[in-house]
């Protein structure tokens, strides 16, 4: 008998935790079509756009088509060009200094600046690529 008792009152306790879970999960899609349905409209089309745009630099093809002749088709470098781009050349140096590099070259080298030439956007782009890509 103790056993049966011990059944039933699992039993009893499931059925409890059941409808004690099943409880908030009753209530709970009722409020969120509510909020929805006010915030939902205007703002989410701009920002569908805006994440393509930012991904759409390829990166790559910036550096095949404005470094790799200097600093080489692989980022090792060019003897009496450029140097290595790579994260491991490029690990003491801070994002900031990289993109100051770029965007004003360094004088008297053959680093020319890039400020106007490419956007900001492609830039950062590059700072990815070279710095935290491996080649
Ligand atoms: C005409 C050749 C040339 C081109 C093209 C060129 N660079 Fe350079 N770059 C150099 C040289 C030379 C240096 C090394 C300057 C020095 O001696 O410190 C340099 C240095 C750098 C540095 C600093 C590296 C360091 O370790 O201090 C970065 C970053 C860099 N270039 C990024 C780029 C990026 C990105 C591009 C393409 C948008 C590019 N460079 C295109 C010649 C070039």
């Amino acid at each position: 008998m103790k056993k049966v008792m011990f059944v039933v009152s699992l039993l009893v306790i499931g059925v409890l935790l059941v409808s004690a879970c099943a409880a908030p999960k009753e209530t709970a899609p009722a409020a969120p079509p509510a909020t929805k349905t006010e915030v939902a409209p205007a703002p989410v089309t701009p920002v569908i756009p805006a994440a393509p745009v930012a991904s759409a630099v390829d990166a790559k093809k910036l550096y095949d088509t404005n470094c790799a002749a200097c600093h080489g088709p692989n980022r090792q470098g060019v003897t009496g060009l450029g140097k290595p781009l790579t994260p491991e050349s490029l690990s003491l140096l801070s994002d900031d200094v990289i993109r100051t590099t770029i965007l004003n070259g360094k004088p008297n080298t053959l680093m020319l600046g890039w400020e106007g030439r490419l956007s900001i956007e492609q830039i950062n782009a590059l700072i990815q690529l070279i710095k935290y890509t491996p080649p």
